[in-house]
């Protein structure tokens, strides 16, 4: 038995969750539920990322404080999560006495290892509002075409990339105030110091089985040996700041990003003392555990530089894999919100879409790379309806109501060891391994593969023409028995990419709920099936314009 400590990205506490956070949690979610399904100990831990300016300025905004706005915020996002059958076993906050307390410890270890160092930088501050300004709150004129509020990095206008300091009559987002240079003291993590380089040349190019994509972008960051690639890590930010003041730091607190990822450990934390686990044993450095971070292929940096560096400098151990997605785009578009793509999780739940369909359409999408997928509302529908109603459903819609009416719900024993049953049941190994290697495409194609075949025996023996013969009753039973165990077999295979289909599945069956070895057992005379319920609807299109409108 393996003992896995599972992560998705923690999402910002200043907006919805939208489709595009879906697809990561639930990637992740598929992988739990089958790796539980396995029979391995999982613990899946989320929160919500709380800390940083554009959290304190919205809360403002809001005329709340930034705790209420947290707290509601975090309402939200667990609805959500849990509309989408999110499997978390803890979903937390950063915001925690946990968290504090761990970050302390954490820059203290890195302080006393020598790798904490102050300097003085000069930035833009907000002479009005009185704090420094994140690049994000400037804007002013592009300095190459002379376009109004553009952003400090590059112009929406003609595309030209730049410094914050040479926009043309720059302006704070905040105040609208010009923007002044002012010097302050910032603490900065060194990463330059040539024990993080060999740590992390190693940890990134050998030691941590990385995405090839991954691998190679750290190679170009971590250089290779002699070279000095890495810049240290500015760790700090002034007042106003909502987040953790640094020990021995008076006034200043800790970037956002660096409480972030430890917020990982402290909603695990906390979830250990709530279970009565032994949390040392899970983060120690010679742990027998395995960590996996799912992460967006934008935040890579944070989860294969910073964290593994963080940890292993504090003495911890560090993640076994780090695992990126590539980013959702709709109708090949990047999501906007002009129009109505930039799709809340909200508003899926709202236009009455079943949110497991959401789930096998990104299973369907999804694999081990980090390439950009794509929802194409279109093809959404169409697959959805002709796979999961077309393919799957009918197969029990076909068969169990003369199991039901005409042989008590009992099938027949000697049904189960039919050759087609046997081929299903040896899929199975295929099928787990591209679930472990997070090829949910291909199992998806295996899945719906083997039921094709299914479908092409219910066409051959027709037991709607054997229902019409009473000489034929025992081959009626018969056949409809390898049709409802072929769907028994398929609804454990798809069981991690719609668990709730999968849970109404086993009580009509009569089964308990499946685990992956379940896959050996067979429908028995034993069980009674239940009259067939209608397991799922289909997508109207009217459905999809409805959240689409919802979203403008
Ligand atoms: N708060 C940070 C993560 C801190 S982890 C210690 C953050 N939050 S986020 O809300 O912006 O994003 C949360 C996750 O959702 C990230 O992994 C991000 O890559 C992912 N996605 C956000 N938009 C996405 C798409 N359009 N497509 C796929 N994933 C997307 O980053
Ligand atoms: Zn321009």
């Amino acid at each position: 038995m393996r003992r896995l400590l599972v992560t998705s990205a923690l999402p910002y506490a200043n907006g919805q969750i939208h489709i595009g956070h879906l697809v990561e949690y639930i990637q992740t979610d598929i992988w739990a539920r089958f790796q539980r399904m396995r029979g391995h100990e999982l613990h899946y831990v989320g929160a919500d990322d709380t800390h940083g300016t554009p959290i304190m300025l919205r809360a403002e905004q809001e005329g709340l404080s930034p705790k209420e706005l947290i707290a509601r915020v975090w309402k939200e996002h667990k609805r959500d999560f849990d509309d989408f059958l999110i499997s978390f076993d803890h979903y937390y906050t950063t915001d925690s006495p946990e968290n504090e307390q761990l970050a302390r410890t954490i820059y203290l270890k890195l302080r006393e290892a020598g790798l904490i160092e102050k300097r003085a930088i000069e930035q833009a501050f907000d002479p009005v509002k009185e704090m420094f300004l994140p690049d994000r709150f400037i804007k002013g004129e592009c300095p190459k075409c002379g376009a109004k509020d553009q952003y400090g990095d590059s112009c929406e206008k003609c595309g030209a990339t730049y410094s914050p300091t040479d926009l043309k009559n720059p302006y704070s987002v905040v105040s609208g105030a010009t923007p002044i240079r002012k010097v302050s003291d910032h603490y900065f993590f060194k990463l330059s110091d040539p024990r993080c380089e060999t740590f992390l040349r190693d940890w990134t190019q050998v030691k941590t089985p990385l995405q090839s994509e991954a691998r190679n972008k750290m190679k170009e960051w971590v250089g290779t040996e002699g070279e000095s690639k890495l810049g240290d890590w500015d760790i700090s930010r002034d007042a106003p700041y909502f987040g953790f003041e640094i020990p021995d730091a008076p006034g200043k607190y800790f970037y956002v990003w660096l409480d972030a990822p430890i917020g990982y450990y402290a909603s695990f934390l906390n979830y250990c003392q709530q279970q009565g686990l032994n949390f040392e044993e899970w983060v120690r450095p010679d742990s027998k555990t395995e960590q996996y971070h799912f992460i967006g292929k934008d935040i890579l940096y944070f989860h294969t530089l910073f964290w593994p560096a963080t940890l292993h400098f504090a003495g911890y151990r560090t993640p076994t894999n780090v695992f990126a997605h590539g980013f959702l785009t709709v109708d090949g578009e990047k999501m906007s919100k002009s129009r109505g793509t930039l799709i809340s999780a909200h508003s899926v739940i709202e236009s009455g879409l079943n949110p497991e369909c959401l789930r096998y359409y990104f299973a369907t999408k999804l694999n081990a790379s980090m390439e950009d997928l794509d929802l194409n509302l279109h093809d959404f529908v169409a697959r959805v309806n002709s796979d999961l109603i077309g393919k799957y459903i009918n197969i029990a819609s076909r068969s169990a109501g003369f199991l039901v009416k005409r042989f008590g719900g009992k099938v027949s024993d000697t049904a189960m060891h039919h050759p087609l049953l046997e081929k299903i049941s040896h899929s199975n190994d295929a099928i787990a391994q591209f679930y472990e290697t997070r090829e949910y495409a291909k199992a998806i194609r295996l899945i719906m593969e083997l039921a094709d075949q299914v479908n092409a025996y219910v066409d051959e023996n027709k037991p709607w023409d054997l229902a019409k013969d009473p000489a034929r009753e025992s081959d009626l039973q018969h056949v409809c028995s390898v049709i409802l165990e072929a769907f028994r077999c398929l609804s454990l295979f798809l069981k991690p990419v719609i668990p709730s289909i999968a849970s109404n599945v086993e009580q009509f069956l009569s089964i308990t709920p499946m685990q992956w070895q379940d896959i050996s057992k067979t429908l028995s005379s034993a069980n009674t099936i239940q009259p067939y319920h209608h397991l799922m609807s289909r997508i109207e299109p009217s459905q999809i314009d409805q959240m689409l409108a919802a979203n403008l």
